[in-house]
């Protein structure tokens, strides 16, 4: 098990792993090929309200000549970070078990991420955030610098505080936050009900346009991250 100094110190070196040379070539060799958003449904339902969300954005990406995916969480369990450190020596999580190290093959030959979640009891369902830290950590590389954005759906309550907390990595992660006209929020319960929220299905097209004009005026090329080497200012010595 690492330390609690280096369990930090190693999450910030994640975070910044954009100034990495190899990552800049494999954005210039992007450039020529058809460009990709991965995104994850964080829901338990396949076919739920974020599925129906996510795939609006699909939808408006395909129109833009944008390709995407989308990965379906699952049902089965999905392990929490338990900061063993090991994904710096092996480039992936310890835990093989779930989608996690799937998702992060997969993000490598993406270009930019959407993640998609219901509200559960006022915040993000708690696998997709396992997924998204574990990911961070074990696969920042994969992630730094692309494009990202957050969605949340809801019966009635929660969505901002969720949309809000799935934005937090991604702003550690040098990820450019792709924004809409509205904050990419849905509301409906049962199976598919957030189609007849028109202005949480237009956000969606919406962030789908902006993600796809971003996406082609950087040539898919993630953010350049800190210039020189990475400075960690821990306030407790
Ligand atoms: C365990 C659980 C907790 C929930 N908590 C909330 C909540 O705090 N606020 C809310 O408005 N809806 C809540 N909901 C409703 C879901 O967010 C809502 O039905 C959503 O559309 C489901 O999305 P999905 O079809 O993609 O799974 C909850 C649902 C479940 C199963």
């Amino acid at each position: 098990m690492s330390t609690r100094r280096e369990f930090i110190k190693n999450a910030a070196i994640a975070a910044t792993a954009v100034a990495v040379a190899p990552l800049v070539e494999t954005a210039c060799a992007q450039t020529t090929k058809k460009m990709k958003v991965l995104m994850i449904n964080g829901s338990p339902h396949q076919n739920g309200n974020t599925a129906t969300a996510l795939q609006e954005a699909a939808n408006q990406l395909k129109e833009n000549g944008i390709d995407s995916e989308i990965v379906w969480i699952g049902m089965s369990p999905v392990h929490g970070c338990i900061a063993c450190g090991r994904c710096r020596a092996d480039g992936k999580c310890i835990f093989d078990d779930d989608i996690c190290n799937q998702v992060a093959v997969k993000m490598q030959e993406c270009d930019a991420l959407i993640v998609g979640s219901p509200v559960y009891y006022g915040q993000p369902n708690g696998a997709v955030l396992a997924i998204v830290q574990r990911l961070c950590y074990s696969a920042g590389g994969a992630l730094s610098g692309k494009p990202a954005a957050a969605f949340a759906v809801c019966r009635r309550g929660g969505a901002t505080a969720s949309f809000q907390t799935m934005n937090m990595p991604f702003m550690m992660m040098n990820m450019p936050v792709v924004t809409s006209q509205y904050w990419n929020i849905g509301y409906g319960q049962s199976q598919g009900q957030v189609a007849e929220d028109a202005e949480g299905m237009q956000t969606m097209r919406t962030l789908a346009n902006n993600m796809a004009a971003l996406l082609k005026a950087t040539g898919g090329k993630p953010m350049p991250g800190p210039s020189d080497r990475p400075v960690f200012t821990n306030f407790i010595k």
